[in-house]
């Protein structure tokens, strides 16, 4: 089973209009040189208010894909109203956006977001016609302490909870260990990739092994030049979500070129 690669650049609470500008032209710059079906699936997420320094790049050669996509960092799951600081799934379109990210560890552990509303955040996305990529991901002291699986399993489950298989093929997970993140300890290539495989399994049970062959399961946690093609060389690994080394254009690029066919 082939799965496309999706590298997607997390840039978090960084870079204003110009900056973001400056790294998308970068970025654009590569892009050009292929079709869509050579590259994996690029994927930016930009602050909100630079959305609009960025936008996808829809292929030329016809294939209906694009060279470039951009994610919202997140959103609500209600349409409009009362609720200050927050944007909904329909702005994210409309400002250009086809993927968002939720249920990141930084949203969790500083914003108090919960499975239950991680999991009412994928609905509307997909509702809204986006792509949910779902972050998920331990604790240094769940790691541990051996309940890994038992948490993945539990944020896997309730996170998805009530979507259909149709649904659940499109989505992304992003398997984030927390200790992993921002710190300069990746994983190594065979702990993640067999994380990403316990998390295919878990879907396999729910959803069945059709669509467990077909989602795509990135890893993400200090990914880098340096590791990039030893992770890309796993058999559960699709591709990676990475924050700090997205910020360098010269770096995102190595780290999308080790997906390029
Ligand atoms: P990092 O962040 O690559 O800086 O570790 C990854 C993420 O938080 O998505």
């Amino acid at each position: 089973m082939s799965r496309k690669p999706i590298i997607a650049g997390n840039w978090k609470m960084n870079l204003c209009q110009s900056e973001a500008k400056s790294l998308y032209e970068g970025i654009k710059s590569f892009v050009s040189n292929y079709t869509a079906p050579q590259l994996p699936i690029v994927v930016i997420a930009p602050v909100f208010t630079s959305i609009n320094q960025v936008s996808e790049i829809p292929c030329s050669c016809g294939c209906g894909g694009s060279k470039l996509y951009v994610a919202g960092q997140n959103c609500h799951w209600e349409s409009s109203g009362a609720y200050t600081g927050e944007i909904s799934v329909e702005m994210l379109k409309d400002a250009g956006c086809s993927y968002v990210i939720i249920g990141h560890s930084e949203r969790r552990q500083y914003f108090s977001e919960t499975d239950e509303m991680i999991n009412k955040k994928a609905k509307a996305i997909l509702a809204g016609g986006l792509i949910p990529i779902i972050c998920c991901g331990e604790s240094l002291e769940q790691r541990e302490s051996g309940k890994t699986e038992e948490h993945l399993a539990y944020q896997v489950e309730h996170d998805l909870e009530g979507l259909t298989a149709d649904q659940v093929k499109e989505l992304v997970i992003a398997y984030e260990p927390i200790w992993a993140i921002g710190t300069g300890k990746t994983a190594t290539a065979d702990v993640a990739d067999e994380t990403c495989g316990f998390i295919r399994a878990k879907v396999a049970q729910l959803y069945g092994k059709e669509v467990a062959d077909e989602i795509r399961i990135q890893y993400g946690g200090s990914v880098k030049t340096s590791n990039i093609d030893e992770l890309m060389s796993k058999e559960n690994i699709d591709g990676a979500l990475i924050g700090g080394a997205s910020l360098k254009a010269d770096d995102f690029l190595v780290l999308v070129n080790a997906a390029v066919k």
